[in-house]
């Protein structure tokens, strides 16, 4: 080193003399303060029980969840053909309405005292939805998985609405049968309407017979 790179060392400590205070401390790792599947009971005025078994319940519901709002982003980006804008436009919307019922779920879990479920290879071992290709497919087939998914998701969210009510977890009923069904419902129909096979412009001549032919 220079004796003028020295100089220039020495002014650099003499800058950060004094500052140990205000810097960030990084790398850090500690013990977790909760184990997953523990419950850190919140003065709720639920059992202990009730909230151990909403909340692994509402994480399998996260898991799959998750899963169809990433499906529907897949298929935003990757979709192809003559109703491309239109399924790029509705895909993409049901997405950000999933991803509303993600953080709903997910805070839910965390107000039981439990913990939710989060990254993206935990969400892949959980969940129950059949994983798509990572290639592009037909819109049909796009929309069946979607489908699909939404039916699995309606099925438990019914059975666990009805555990919810029968252990007296009345906010997890609610969520699931406010919010959680009922927007999927509006989706599947959304979603459906798009395989009826009816004609694009010529009307079926087989069932009545056309006017003036
Ligand atoms: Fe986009």
């Amino acid at each position: 080193m220079s004796p003028k790179n020295n100089k220039r060392g020495e002014s650099y400590n003499q800058l950060e003399a004094g500052t140990k205070r205000a810097k960030p401390v990084q790398h850090q790792r500690g013990p977790e303060i909760q184990p997953y599947g523990k419950i850190a009971k919140l003065p709720i005025a639920l059992d202990e029980k009730v909230c151990a078994e909403s909340t692994e319940n509402l994480n399998q519901l996260l898991a799959d969840t998750m899963t169809l709002r990433d499906m529907y982003k897949k298929h935003h980006w990757q979709v192809a053909g003559h109703t491309f804008y239109q399924l790029h436009l509705l895909f993409d919307k049901h997405h950000g309405e999933q991803d509303e019922l993600v953080d709903e779920i997910a805070e839910r879990i965390q107000l039981l005292g439990g913990i939710s479920l989060a990254m993206a290879a935990d969400v892949a071992e959980t969940t129950m939805i059949e994983r798509p290709p990572r290639g592009r497919e037909e819109v049909p087939v796009q929309i069946s998985r979607l489908l699909e998914a939404h039916e699995l998701i309606l099925k438990e969210a019914r059975t666990m609405a009805k555990l919810a009510t029968a252990a007296g977890d009345d906010g997890t009923n609610d969520l699931l049968v406010s919010d959680v069904i009922r927007t999927n419902e509006l989706q599947v129909w959304f979603l459906a309407e798009h395989l009826v096979d009816v004609p694009v412009v010529r009307a079926d001549r087989g069932a009545v017979a056309v006017a003036g032919e």
